[in-house]
Protein backbone atom coordinates (compact mmCIF):
# COMPACT_ATOMS: atom_id res chain seq x y z
CA UNK A 1 0.00 0.00 0.00
CA UNK A 2 0.98 3.38 -1.01
CA UNK A 3 1.26 6.05 1.99
CA UNK A 4 2.70 8.99 -0.55
CA UNK A 5 1.77 12.55 0.02
CA UNK A 6 1.47 14.94 -2.95
CA UNK A 7 0.90 19.11 -2.93
CA UNK A 8 -1.33 19.29 -5.68
CA UNK A 9 -2.50 22.89 -7.27
CA UNK A 10 -6.15 23.31 -7.69
CA UNK A 11 -5.88 24.01 -11.71
CA UNK A 12 -9.08 25.15 -11.96
CA UNK A 13 -12.69 24.98 -10.45
CA UNK A 14 -16.31 23.56 -12.01
CA UNK A 15 -19.52 24.41 -10.23
CA UNK A 16 -21.32 21.27 -10.79
CA UNK A 17 -24.73 22.10 -9.26
CA UNK A 18 -25.90 24.48 -6.73
CA UNK A 19 -24.21 22.44 -4.27
CA UNK A 20 -21.05 20.24 -5.53
CA UNK A 21 -18.59 21.79 -7.20
CA UNK A 22 -15.27 19.86 -9.06
CA UNK A 23 -11.62 20.69 -7.95
CA UNK A 24 -9.39 19.87 -10.88
CA UNK A 25 -5.48 19.63 -9.53
CA UNK A 26 -2.69 19.11 -11.23
CA UNK A 27 -0.03 16.46 -11.19
CA UNK A 28 2.51 17.43 -9.45
CA UNK A 29 6.32 18.07 -11.65
CA UNK A 30 6.61 14.87 -13.52
CA UNK A 31 5.52 12.62 -11.20
CA UNK A 32 3.81 9.76 -12.71
CA UNK A 33 0.78 9.06 -10.05
CA UNK A 34 -1.21 5.95 -10.85
CA UNK A 35 -4.72 4.85 -10.63
CA UNK A 36 -7.24 3.05 -11.58
CA UNK A 37 -10.53 4.06 -12.28
CA UNK A 38 -12.91 3.99 -9.21
CA UNK A 39 -10.42 4.84 -6.58
CA UNK A 40 -10.08 7.68 -4.52
CA UNK A 41 -8.24 10.89 -3.06
CA UNK A 42 -7.47 11.23 0.24
CA UNK A 43 -7.67 15.26 0.72
CA UNK A 44 -5.73 17.12 3.64
CA UNK A 45 -7.53 20.12 4.18
CA UNK A 46 -6.80 22.86 7.18
CA UNK A 47 -9.84 23.23 8.60
CA UNK A 48 -9.93 25.68 12.18
CA UNK A 49 -6.12 25.44 12.74
CA UNK A 50 -6.32 21.38 12.50
CA UNK A 51 -5.40 19.23 9.31
CA UNK A 52 -8.57 16.78 8.62
CA UNK A 53 -8.63 14.31 5.87
CA UNK A 54 -11.34 13.15 3.60
CA UNK A 55 -12.12 10.55 0.96
CA UNK A 56 -12.90 11.75 -2.62
CA UNK A 57 -13.36 9.46 -5.58
CA UNK A 58 -11.95 10.47 -8.74
CA UNK A 59 -14.30 11.43 -11.37
CA UNK A 60 -11.13 11.69 -13.95
CA UNK A 61 -9.52 8.69 -15.88
CA UNK A 62 -5.99 8.35 -15.74
CA UNK A 63 -5.10 10.31 -18.96
CA UNK A 64 -7.11 13.26 -18.58
CA UNK A 65 -4.51 16.25 -17.54
CA UNK A 66 -5.67 16.30 -14.00
CA UNK A 67 -6.86 14.44 -11.06
CA UNK A 68 -10.53 15.74 -10.64
CA UNK A 69 -12.60 15.10 -7.62
CA UNK A 70 -16.42 16.20 -6.94
CA UNK A 71 -17.36 17.14 -3.08
CA UNK A 72 -21.15 17.67 -2.59
CA UNK A 73 -21.97 19.55 0.35
CA UNK A 74 -23.28 17.78 3.41
CA UNK A 75 -25.24 19.51 5.72
CA UNK A 76 -23.24 20.54 8.50
CA UNK A 77 -20.00 18.82 7.26
CA UNK A 78 -16.76 19.97 8.12
CA UNK A 79 -15.20 19.72 5.28
CA UNK A 80 -17.51 19.88 2.30
CA UNK A 81 -18.56 23.15 3.07
CA UNK A 82 -15.47 24.33 4.00
CA UNK A 83 -13.90 23.47 0.34
CA UNK A 84 -17.49 24.75 -1.16
CA UNK A 85 -16.48 27.93 0.50
CA UNK A 86 -13.18 28.45 0.56
CA UNK A 87 -11.09 26.46 -2.21
CA UNK A 88 -9.67 28.54 -4.87
CA UNK A 89 -7.77 27.91 -8.08
CA UNK A 90 -3.92 28.25 -7.44
CA UNK A 91 -4.14 27.06 -3.86
CA UNK A 92 -1.95 24.15 -3.14
CA UNK A 93 -3.51 20.77 -1.34
CA UNK A 94 -2.23 18.09 0.52
CA UNK A 95 -3.51 14.62 -0.97
CA UNK A 96 -2.62 11.11 -0.15
CA UNK A 97 -1.75 8.60 -3.13
CA UNK A 98 -4.97 6.79 -4.89
CA UNK A 99 -6.41 4.13 -2.90
CA UNK A 100 -9.64 1.73 -3.14
CA UNK A 101 -10.46 -1.42 -4.17
CA UNK A 102 -13.77 -0.60 -5.62
CA UNK A 103 -12.47 -0.29 -9.11
CA UNK A 104 -12.55 -1.26 -12.66
CA UNK A 105 -9.73 -2.10 -14.82
CA UNK A 106 -10.70 -1.45 -18.24
CA UNK A 107 -9.49 -4.61 -20.99
CA UNK A 108 -9.90 -3.91 -24.30
CA UNK A 109 -10.95 -7.50 -25.14
CA UNK A 110 -13.94 -7.73 -23.32
CA UNK A 111 -17.44 -7.31 -24.68
CA UNK A 112 -19.53 -6.88 -20.76
CA UNK A 113 -22.60 -4.95 -19.41
CA UNK A 114 -21.80 -3.28 -17.13
CA UNK A 115 -24.89 -1.55 -14.96
CA UNK A 116 -23.82 1.12 -12.64
CA UNK A 117 -25.95 2.71 -10.06
CA UNK A 118 -25.10 5.94 -8.97
CA UNK A 119 -27.29 8.49 -5.95
CA UNK A 120 -26.17 11.41 -5.55
CA UNK A 121 -22.55 12.44 -5.14
CA UNK A 122 -22.50 8.63 -5.44
CA UNK A 123 -21.79 9.17 -9.20
CA UNK A 124 -18.08 10.28 -8.94
CA UNK A 125 -16.39 6.60 -8.91
CA UNK A 126 -18.63 5.63 -11.36
CA UNK A 127 -18.01 8.48 -13.90
CA UNK A 128 -14.43 7.57 -13.76
CA UNK A 129 -15.30 3.96 -14.66
CA UNK A 130 -17.73 5.17 -17.05
CA UNK A 131 -15.43 7.13 -18.99
CA UNK A 132 -12.65 4.59 -19.21
CA UNK A 133 -15.13 1.46 -20.88
CA UNK A 134 -16.16 4.10 -22.91
CA UNK A 135 -12.76 4.65 -23.98
CA UNK A 136 -11.05 1.28 -23.77
CA UNK A 137 -13.37 -1.36 -24.17
CA UNK A 138 -15.35 -0.81 -27.60
CA UNK A 139 -17.62 -3.75 -27.09
CA UNK A 140 -18.43 -3.31 -23.94
CA UNK A 141 -22.08 -1.99 -23.17
CA UNK A 142 -22.76 0.75 -19.76
CA UNK A 143 -25.82 1.34 -18.49
CA UNK A 144 -25.86 4.46 -15.60
CA UNK A 145 -29.31 4.47 -13.52
CA UNK A 146 -28.74 7.59 -11.57
CA UNK A 147 -30.57 8.66 -9.17
CA UNK A 148 -31.20 12.36 -8.15
CA UNK A 149 -33.62 14.62 -6.43
CA UNK A 150 -34.49 16.35 -9.47
CA UNK A 151 -32.71 17.35 -12.93
CA UNK A 152 -30.56 20.41 -10.71
CA UNK A 153 -29.02 18.41 -8.55
CA UNK A 154 -27.62 16.01 -11.29
CA UNK A 155 -24.02 16.06 -11.16
CA UNK A 156 -21.90 15.91 -14.84
CA UNK A 157 -25.45 16.30 -16.33
CA UNK A 158 -23.83 18.11 -20.02
CA UNK A 159 -20.97 15.55 -20.00
CA UNK A 160 -23.22 12.54 -19.19
CA UNK A 161 -25.51 13.81 -22.27
CA UNK A 162 -22.68 14.40 -24.50
CA UNK A 163 -21.11 11.25 -24.14
CA UNK A 164 -24.83 9.36 -24.61
CA UNK A 165 -24.84 11.35 -27.70
CA UNK A 166 -21.66 10.03 -28.90
CA UNK A 167 -21.47 6.88 -28.14
CA UNK A 168 -25.04 5.48 -28.62
CA UNK A 169 -24.58 2.07 -29.02
CA UNK A 170 -22.63 1.91 -26.20
CA UNK A 171 -24.21 4.26 -23.26
CA UNK A 172 -27.61 4.75 -22.22
CA UNK A 173 -28.37 6.93 -19.02
CA UNK A 174 -31.45 6.45 -16.83
CA UNK A 175 -32.36 9.02 -14.98
CA UNK A 176 -34.27 8.17 -11.80
CA UNK A 177 -35.76 11.58 -10.01
CA UNK A 178 -37.65 11.31 -6.44
CA UNK A 179 -39.32 14.78 -7.42
CA UNK A 180 -41.71 15.08 -10.55
CA UNK A 181 -40.43 17.31 -13.30
CA UNK A 182 -41.97 20.44 -13.91
CA UNK A 183 -40.43 20.46 -17.19
CA UNK A 184 -40.21 17.24 -19.49
CA UNK A 185 -36.85 16.83 -21.67
CA UNK A 186 -35.45 15.21 -23.54
CA UNK A 187 -33.68 12.74 -20.71
CA UNK A 188 -35.13 9.39 -20.18
CA UNK A 189 -35.90 10.22 -16.56
CA UNK A 190 -38.16 7.86 -14.73
CA UNK A 191 -40.05 9.81 -11.13
CA UNK A 192 -40.13 7.76 -7.51
CA UNK A 193 -37.44 6.04 -5.44
CA UNK A 194 -34.91 3.79 -7.10
CA UNK A 195 -36.30 1.12 -4.78
CA UNK A 196 -35.92 -2.29 -5.42
CA UNK A 197 -39.08 -2.24 -7.57
CA UNK A 198 -37.99 0.34 -9.60
CA UNK A 199 -34.63 -1.52 -9.97
CA UNK A 200 -36.36 -4.70 -11.30
CA UNK A 201 -38.49 -2.82 -13.52
CA UNK A 202 -35.75 -0.71 -15.11
CA UNK A 203 -33.34 -3.94 -15.37
CA UNK A 204 -36.19 -6.06 -16.93
CA UNK A 205 -36.08 -3.07 -20.16
CA UNK A 206 -32.56 -2.62 -20.08
CA UNK A 207 -30.66 -5.80 -20.38
CA UNK A 208 -29.28 -6.38 -23.42
CA UNK A 209 -28.62 -10.30 -24.86
CA UNK A 210 -25.04 -10.94 -26.25
CA UNK A 211 -22.83 -10.31 -23.40
CA UNK A 212 -20.58 -12.53 -22.43
CA UNK A 213 -20.51 -11.24 -18.36
CA UNK A 214 -23.08 -8.62 -16.42
CA UNK A 215 -21.43 -6.56 -13.87
CA UNK A 216 -23.33 -4.75 -10.92
CA UNK A 217 -21.37 -1.67 -9.29
CA UNK A 218 -23.31 0.45 -7.20
CA UNK A 219 -21.92 3.81 -5.40
CA UNK A 220 -24.70 5.95 -3.55
CA UNK A 221 -26.74 6.27 -0.17
CA UNK A 222 -26.79 3.37 2.11
CA UNK A 223 -31.10 3.05 2.06
CA UNK A 224 -30.58 2.95 -2.00
CA UNK A 225 -27.74 0.38 -2.04
CA UNK A 226 -29.75 -2.01 0.54
CA UNK A 227 -32.44 -1.95 -2.61
CA UNK A 228 -30.08 -2.52 -5.61
CA UNK A 229 -28.61 -5.42 -3.72
CA UNK A 230 -32.18 -6.72 -2.93
CA UNK A 231 -33.16 -6.42 -6.42
CA UNK A 232 -30.27 -7.90 -7.61
CA UNK A 233 -30.34 -10.91 -5.05
CA UNK A 234 -33.80 -11.49 -6.12
CA UNK A 235 -32.42 -12.12 -9.56
CA UNK A 236 -30.08 -14.63 -8.66
CA UNK A 237 -26.93 -12.05 -9.40
CA UNK A 238 -23.92 -14.12 -7.72
CA UNK A 239 -22.13 -12.15 -5.40
CA UNK A 240 -19.15 -11.61 -7.16
CA UNK A 241 -20.77 -9.74 -9.53
CA UNK A 242 -21.64 -6.99 -7.83
CA UNK A 243 -19.56 -4.19 -6.17
CA UNK A 244 -20.26 -1.65 -3.39
CA UNK A 245 -18.82 1.52 -2.41
CA UNK A 246 -20.15 3.24 0.72
CA UNK A 247 -18.94 6.78 1.29
CA UNK A 248 -20.93 6.90 5.03
CA UNK A 249 -20.90 4.36 7.54
CA UNK A 250 -23.99 2.02 7.90
CA UNK A 251 -26.43 2.56 10.51
CA UNK A 252 -27.86 -0.88 10.30
CA UNK A 253 -26.19 -3.10 12.25
CA UNK A 254 -26.89 -6.45 10.13
CA UNK A 255 -24.12 -4.89 7.52
CA UNK A 256 -21.31 -4.68 10.46
CA UNK A 257 -20.37 -8.70 9.54
CA UNK A 258 -21.38 -10.35 12.19
CA UNK A 259 -18.51 -13.26 11.89
CA UNK A 260 -15.85 -10.52 13.39
CA UNK A 261 -18.39 -9.02 15.88
CA UNK A 262 -19.35 -12.52 17.18
CA UNK A 263 -15.70 -13.14 17.71
CA UNK A 264 -15.06 -10.17 19.61
CA UNK A 265 -17.92 -10.87 22.41
CA UNK A 266 -16.33 -13.39 23.97
CA UNK A 267 -13.25 -11.11 25.15
CA UNK A 268 -12.53 -7.61 26.50
CA UNK A 269 -11.55 -5.12 24.62
CA UNK A 270 -8.92 -3.84 27.35
CA UNK A 271 -5.31 -1.95 27.50
CA UNK A 272 -2.99 -3.63 25.72
CA UNK A 273 0.05 -3.86 23.51
CA UNK A 274 0.16 -4.33 19.62
CA UNK A 275 2.91 -4.51 17.65
CA UNK A 276 2.93 -2.35 14.24
CA UNK A 277 5.88 -3.23 11.34
CA UNK A 278 5.30 -0.97 9.09
CA UNK A 279 8.17 0.66 6.72
CA UNK A 280 10.92 -2.10 8.00
CA UNK A 281 10.03 -0.79 11.49
CA UNK A 282 8.44 -2.35 14.64
CA UNK A 283 6.81 -0.28 17.07
CA UNK A 284 5.10 -1.26 20.37
CA UNK A 285 1.73 0.76 20.98
CA UNK A 286 -0.29 0.62 24.23
CA UNK A 287 -3.56 0.77 23.05
CA UNK A 288 -6.30 1.96 25.52
CA UNK A 289 -10.26 0.68 25.17
CA UNK A 290 -11.45 4.00 24.58
CA UNK A 291 -9.03 4.08 21.33
CA UNK A 292 -8.87 2.41 18.08
CA UNK A 293 -5.40 0.92 17.08
CA UNK A 294 -4.85 3.66 14.14
CA UNK A 295 -5.39 6.62 16.82
CA UNK A 296 -3.02 4.84 19.46
CA UNK A 297 -0.38 4.59 16.35
CA UNK A 298 -0.77 8.23 15.52
CA UNK A 299 -0.53 9.69 19.25
CA UNK A 300 2.37 7.62 19.33
CA UNK A 301 3.99 9.65 16.25
CA UNK A 302 3.77 7.16 13.95
CA UNK A 303 2.97 8.31 10.16
CA UNK A 304 0.40 5.40 9.73
CA UNK A 305 -2.04 5.65 6.79
CA UNK A 306 -5.71 6.61 7.07
CA UNK A 307 -8.45 8.40 5.16
CA UNK A 308 -12.25 7.93 6.17
CA UNK A 309 -11.37 6.63 9.77
CA UNK A 310 -14.77 5.04 9.56
CA UNK A 311 -13.75 1.88 8.42
CA UNK A 312 -14.97 2.40 4.62
CA UNK A 313 -11.99 2.73 2.47
CA UNK A 314 -8.90 0.35 3.43
CA UNK A 315 -6.33 3.32 3.62
CA UNK A 316 -5.80 2.18 6.98
CA UNK A 317 -5.58 -1.81 6.34
CA UNK A 318 -3.04 -4.56 8.12
CA UNK A 319 -2.80 -8.09 8.31
CA UNK A 320 -3.20 -9.38 11.72
CA UNK A 321 -0.36 -11.75 11.92
CA UNK A 322 -0.81 -13.13 15.29
CA UNK A 323 -3.89 -12.66 18.01
CA UNK A 324 -7.08 -11.25 17.47
CA UNK A 325 -8.69 -7.87 16.76
CA UNK A 326 -12.17 -6.20 16.84
CA UNK A 327 -13.56 -4.43 14.39
CA UNK A 328 -15.97 -1.96 15.21
CA UNK A 329 -16.92 -1.71 11.01
CA UNK A 330 -15.93 -3.61 8.31
CA UNK A 331 -17.34 -2.82 5.47
CA UNK A 332 -14.72 -2.07 3.65
CA UNK A 333 -13.58 -5.58 4.09
CA UNK A 334 -14.70 -8.82 1.46
CA UNK A 335 -15.29 -12.22 3.51
CA UNK A 336 -12.41 -13.25 1.88
CA UNK A 337 -9.83 -10.67 3.46
CA UNK A 338 -11.60 -10.75 6.76
CA UNK A 339 -10.85 -14.51 6.24
CA UNK A 340 -7.05 -13.62 5.52
CA UNK A 341 -6.59 -11.91 8.51
CA UNK A 342 -7.04 -8.35 7.04
CA UNK A 343 -7.77 -5.63 9.70
CA UNK A 344 -8.72 -1.81 9.46
CA UNK A 345 -6.96 -0.10 12.27
CA UNK A 346 -8.95 3.13 12.28
CA UNK A 347 -12.18 0.66 13.65
CA UNK A 348 -10.00 -1.93 15.37
CA UNK A 349 -9.24 -2.80 19.04
CA UNK A 350 -6.94 -5.45 20.20
CA UNK A 351 -8.17 -8.46 21.90
CA UNK A 352 -5.42 -10.79 22.61
CA UNK A 353 -2.28 -10.24 24.07
CA UNK A 354 -0.12 -11.29 21.45
CA UNK A 355 -1.92 -8.86 18.46
CA UNK A 356 0.83 -8.08 15.48
CA UNK A 357 -0.19 -6.34 12.91
CA UNK A 358 2.11 -5.53 9.08
CA UNK A 359 0.99 -2.83 7.29
CA UNK A 360 2.18 -2.01 3.45
C1 LIG B 1 -14.09 5.97 -0.26
C2 LIG B 1 -14.88 7.27 -0.14
C3 LIG B 1 -15.03 8.09 -1.26
C4 LIG B 1 -15.78 9.27 -1.15
N1 LIG B 1 -15.95 10.04 -2.27
C5 LIG B 1 -16.70 11.17 -2.19
C6 LIG B 1 -16.93 11.97 -3.37
O1 LIG B 1 -16.46 11.66 -4.47
N2 LIG B 1 -17.68 13.10 -3.23
C7 LIG B 1 -18.20 13.49 -2.04
O2 LIG B 1 -18.85 14.55 -1.97
N3 LIG B 1 -18.00 12.75 -0.92
C8 LIG B 1 -17.26 11.62 -0.97
N4 LIG B 1 -17.04 10.87 0.17
C9 LIG B 1 -17.53 11.39 1.46
C10 LIG B 1 -16.47 12.36 2.02
O3 LIG B 1 -15.27 11.66 2.34
C11 LIG B 1 -16.94 13.05 3.30
O4 LIG B 1 -17.39 12.09 4.21
C12 LIG B 1 -18.04 14.07 3.02
O5 LIG B 1 -17.55 15.11 2.17
C13 LIG B 1 -18.52 14.70 4.33
O6 LIG B 1 -17.44 15.27 4.98
P1 LIG B 1 -17.67 16.52 5.93
O7 LIG B 1 -16.37 16.80 6.63
O8 LIG B 1 -18.29 17.63 5.17
O9 LIG B 1 -18.76 15.99 6.94
P2 LIG B 1 -18.50 15.51 8.44
O10 LIG B 1 -18.29 16.73 9.27
O11 LIG B 1 -17.44 14.46 8.44
O12 LIG B 1 -19.87 14.77 8.73
C14 LIG B 1 -21.07 15.44 9.01
C15 LIG B 1 -22.21 14.44 9.02
O13 LIG B 1 -22.58 14.08 7.69
C16 LIG B 1 -22.61 12.67 7.50
N5 LIG B 1 -22.12 12.40 6.14
C17 LIG B 1 -20.84 12.28 5.73
N6 LIG B 1 -20.79 12.04 4.41
C18 LIG B 1 -22.06 12.02 3.97
C19 LIG B 1 -22.66 11.82 2.70
N7 LIG B 1 -21.92 11.58 1.60
N8 LIG B 1 -24.02 11.87 2.63
C20 LIG B 1 -24.76 12.11 3.73
N9 LIG B 1 -24.26 12.29 4.96
C21 LIG B 1 -22.94 12.24 5.08
C22 LIG B 1 -21.66 12.14 8.54
O14 LIG B 1 -21.99 10.80 8.88
C23 LIG B 1 -21.90 13.11 9.70
O15 LIG B 1 -23.02 12.74 10.44
C24 LIG B 1 -16.33 9.68 0.09
C25 LIG B 1 -16.13 8.86 1.22
C26 LIG B 1 -15.43 7.67 1.12
C27 LIG B 1 -15.23 6.81 2.34
S1 LIG C 1 -9.09 4.98 7.31
FE1 LIG C 1 -10.64 4.36 5.93
S2 LIG C 1 -10.97 2.29 6.51
FE2 LIG C 1 -9.62 3.03 8.00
Amino acid sequence: MSNAYYNMKVAAITQETSDAITLHLEHPDKQNIPYVPGQFLTLIVPVNGQKVRRSYSLCSVPEEPYFSVTVKRVEGGLVSNFLAENAQVGQTIEVMAPLGNFVLKPEASQKRHLFLFGGGSGITPLMSMLKSTLKYEPQSRVTLVYGNRNLDSVIFREQLEKLEKQHPEQLKVVHVFNEALVDATETQEHIGLLDRAMVLRLLENLKVPGFQQELFFMCGPEGMMNEVREALNFMRVPANQIYKESFTAPTTPETHGADVTAAADADEIITRMVTIRYEGEEYQVEVKPDQTILEAGLKADIDLPYSCQAGLCTACMGKCLSGRVHLDEREGLSDAEIAQGYVLNCVGHPLTADVVIEIG
